[in-house]
């Protein structure tokens, strides 16, 4: 027996697809039957994904800009609703992570992570859920992360661990104040081999006096499934909850992190 997810007539907005796990998430929408605008900082990578979204015969824009702005993220957000016609699915995955100490840290550290992330979660869901609501049908899906739970393991990542709790509970509070049509929930990656985690190997490496090879075998090895997960098993993830099989799934935070940080 075979089940297909179908998101045909479905339109998605996913922030940060340029590339990584964003470009993964997209991608699998658009597989699934899904048009999907895309933002990135970057224009090329955003070009780049609309167009293999547009190979796929979905719809796809290209929304490039930088979510610390909010005149910007409010045009990104428009600018998916003028090219799709709506959004109906939102995936908040935009991010950046720096390996410092708390110390060291400046405030412009603490505001790119914090602006980037959480307040830009917050300013797209207040601008996209209205017309979910009004419409009776909406998927938002944001970019947790195993760390934002109980963190006893990872330490040099201060204002990214702060965010990503926060968009945690701005998750929780939004799931009940966009019920019952609109679903919210959140994703968490562990140890995604993106470049993302390749910069932050060479970051502790450096750090540490190690090479980033090291470190990236020392995490491996602190993973249960002791394996690095693909971008595209996060992707499945967001599937599975833009899905009829998660309509009943709502205010969680889907930890897929092949079992970091519980191996003993
Ligand atoms: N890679 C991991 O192991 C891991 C683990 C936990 C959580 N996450 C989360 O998953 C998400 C994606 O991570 P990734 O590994 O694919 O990272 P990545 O660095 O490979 O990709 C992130 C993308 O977001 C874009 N971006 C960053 N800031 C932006 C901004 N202000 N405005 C618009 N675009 C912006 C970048 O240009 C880039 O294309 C992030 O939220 C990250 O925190 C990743």
């Amino acid at each position: 027996m075979s089940e297909q997810i179908d998101l045909s007539g479905r339109r998605a907005l996913v922030t940060g697809a340029g590339r990584g796990i964003g470009k993964a998430i997209a991608i699998r929408l658009a597989a699934a039957g899904a048009d999907v605008a895309v933002n990135d900082l970057n224009p090329e990578t955003a070009s780049r994904t609309a167009g293999e979204i547009r190979a796929l015969g979905r719809r796809s824009a290209a929304l490039p800009g930088n979510l610390r702005s909010t005149e910007t993220v409010h045009a990104i957000c428009d600018g998916a609703v003028d090219a799709l016609g709506g959004v109906d699915i939102l995936v908040n995955n935009a991010g950046i992570s720096l390996y410092r100490s708390i110390v060291d840290c400046t405030e412009d550290d603490w505001d790119a992570h914090v602006d980037g992330m959480a307040k830009a979660t917050f300013l797209t869901m207040r601008r996209l859920a209205p017309q979910m609501m009004e419409r009776g049908w909406g998927r938002i899906v944001n970019l947790g992360s195993y760390v934002a739970q109980l963190n006893t393991v990872t330490k040099f990542f201060g204002p990214y661990c702060a965010a990503k709790f926060a968009i945690v509970g701005l998750t929780q509070v939004a799931a009940q104040e966009f019920a019952p049509h609109v679903t919210v929930n959140a994703i968490g990656p562990g140890d995604v081999a993106t470049e993302m985690m390749e910069a932050e190997w060479v970051q502790e490496g450096e750090r540490r006096g190690i090479p980033a090879a090291e470190v990236k075998e020392e995490y491996r090895r602190r993973l249960i499934l002791e394996a690095f997960e693909a971008p595209d098993d996060i992707a499945g993830g967001v599937l599975f909850l833009c899905s009829p099989l998660a309509n009943h799934v709502t205010a969680s935070h889907l930890v897929m992190s092949g079992g970091l940080p519980f191996k003993q």
